[in-house]
C-alpha cells in the first residue's frame, strides 16, 4: 500500500504568499533591482554583530531557559518601561521568540479557538490571515482605502462587528502601507474595544522607524494593557532579520500559555541571536538613529519622486515602504509589476499580495542605497511614460 501523503485541506486550501509567487519570476534574472524585500539593507551593526560572535568564542552554544535569557528579558523590559513607561515583569510576562513571526503564530495558537473571528485590517503583512486560519480560526478582513490615508478608524471596525470579534491585529506602524497613528486615533479605538472581551495583537516590529512624532505602544494606553499581547523584535530596527529573534510581552496566563506552545516546538530562540540581541538594547541605540536618518533620507527621495511622475502617495510616517498607486496607468498591480520587472528589471511588490485592497497600488521597499533608488525611479518613470503612451 502507497505511503498516504495526503496534505491537510487547511493548507492545500491556503493561497501561496504573493510575495513568494513574484519572486519566483525575479530568481534567474541579472541586474534587477530589488525593491520587494522587506529587510533592511544595512549589515548588523558591529558591535551587535561582535557580541554575538564573542558569545560563540566562549562556548555560549546550548539551549537557553525556554523564555529566553533572562539577561534579555531584563533588557526588553527595561527598553519597554523607558521608551513607553510601561512594565512588564521579564520573568512571567515577556517571552523571547524566533522573530515576530513565531510570537504571532504563538499567540493566535494559544487564544483561537475553532471559529473564533479575528479582524484583520488589510492591506497587511502576509502572514496575518494564514496564521489565523492555521490556528483554526476565521480572518475577518477590513478593508481600508486610500481615500481614508489606508487608516483603521472605529467605523470601519463597527460595520464588521469588532465588539464580537475575538482578536483583532493590529500593525503600525504598517507593512506595507507606512501608516501609523497619533495617540488620540489609537485612543478612539481603544474606546471602541472598552467592555467588549477583544484581545490585540499589537505588531509594533516597526516601533523605532517612526518618522512623524513619536510612537505610541497600543498598551500603554489606559485600560489596554490587560487586553494586548504586544509583539516586536529585532530585525527591523537593528538590521538583524537573519538572527531571528522577536518577543512578546502581555498577560501572564497568555505568556504562559504561548511559552507552552513554544517549548515543545521551539526549545528556546537562537543562542547567538539572543546574545547580540542584549548588546543591541545595551548600545545599539545610536545605530538605530543613524539608520533611521538614513531611511529618512530616502523616504524623501522616493515620495517626491514617485508623485512628480504622476504615481501618487501618501508620505510614509514609519517602516521603510510606499504605497503608490498605479490606476493612472490604466494597468493591474501584477501586470504593472511584472512589465516592470520584465521591461525594466525593477522588482517590487504588487498590492494585491497584502490583500484585494491592494489592488491598484505597488509596494516599494526603500531599505536600498539612494543609487539604487534614483536608478529605479529614472526607470520606473520611463516605464509609466511608455504605458501612458500606449507602447
Ligand atoms: C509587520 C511585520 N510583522 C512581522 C514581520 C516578521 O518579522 P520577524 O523577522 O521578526 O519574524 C514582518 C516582516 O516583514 C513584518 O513586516
Amino acid at each position: 500500500m502507497k505511503p498516504n501523503l495526503k496534505i491537510t485541506r487547511r493548507v492545500t486550501e491556503m493561497p501561496p504568499s504573493g510575495i513568494r509567487a513574484f519572486f519566483d519570476l525575479v530568481m534567474g534574472m541579472e541586474d534587477v533591482i530589488s525593491l520587494g524585500v522587506g529587510e533592511p539593507d544595512f549589515d548588523t551593526p558591529w558591535r551587535i554583530r561582535e557580541t554575538g560572535i564573542y558569545s560563540i568564542e566562549q562556548g555560549c552554544t546550548s539551549y537557553t531557559s525556554n523564555k529566553g535569557l533572562l539577561e534579555l528579558r531584563v533588557a526588553i523590559a527595561d527598553f519597554l518601561r523607558q521608551r513607553h513607561g510601561l512594565r512588564y515583569d521579564p520573568e512571567e510576562e515577556i517571552l523571547v521568540t524566533v522573530g515576530v513571526s513565531e510570537a504571532l503564530d504563538l499567540a493566535v495558537r494559544a487564544l483561537l479557538d475553532r471559529g473564533d473571528r479575528v479582524l484583520v485590517p488589510q492591506p497587511c503583512f502576509v502572514s496575518y490571515a494564514p496564521m489565523v486560519s492555521l490556528a483554526g480560526g476565521e480572518p475577518i478582513i477590513v478593508e481600508t482605502d486610500e481615500r481614508h490615508g489606508f487608516r483603521l478608524s472605529p467605523s470601519l471596525l463597527r460595520a464588521r462587528a469588532a465588539r464580537s470579534a475575538r482578536g483583532l491585529i493590529l500593525n503600525y506602524p504598517c507593512n506595507p502601507t507606512g501608516v501609523s497613528y497619533v495617540k488620540a486615533e489609537l485612543e478612539a479605538l481603544a474606546r471602541l474595544f472598552r467592555g467588549t472581551g477583544l484581545v490585540v495583537l499589537s505588531d509594533e516590529i516597526y516601533d523605532e522607524l517612526t518618522y512623524e512624532g513619536e510612537h505610541v505602544a497600543f498598551p500603554s494606553l489606559p485600560g489596554m494593557r490587560e487586553r494586548t499581547i504586544y509583539l516586536n523584535g529585532f530585525s527591523k530596527s537593528f538590521a538583524m532579520t537573519g538572527w531571528r529573534i522577536g518577543y512578546a510581552a502581555g498577560p501572564r496566563d497568555v505568556i504562559a500559555a504561548m511559552t507552552k506552545i513554544h517549548q515543545y516546538s521551539i526549545m528556546s530562540a537562537p543562542t547567538t541571536g539572543q546574545f547580540a540581541a542584549c548588546e543591541a538594547l545595551r548600545r545599539g541605540r545610536s545605530d538605530v538613529l543613524e539608520m533611521k536618518r538614513e531611511y529618512a533620507r530616502r523616504r524623501g527621495l522616493v515620495h517626491a519622486r514617485l508623485n512628480a511622475m504622476g504615481l501618487s502617495c501618501a508620505r510614509p510616517e514609519g517602516a521603510f515602504y510606499i504605497f503608490p498607486s498605479i490606476r493612472s496607468t490604466g494597468l493591474d498591480s501584477m501586470t504593472f509589476s511584472r512589465r516592470l520587472l520584465e521591461e525594466e528589471k525593477v522588482a517590487v511588490v504588487p498590492g494585491t499580495a497584502f490583500g484585494r485592497c491592494g489592488e491598484g497600488y505597488i509596494r516599494i521597499s526603500y531599505a536600498s542605497s539612494a543609487e539604487n533608488l534614483r536608478e529605479a525611479m529614472d526607470r520606473i518613470g520611463r516605464f509609466t511614460e511608455r504605458v501612458r503612451g500606449g507602447t
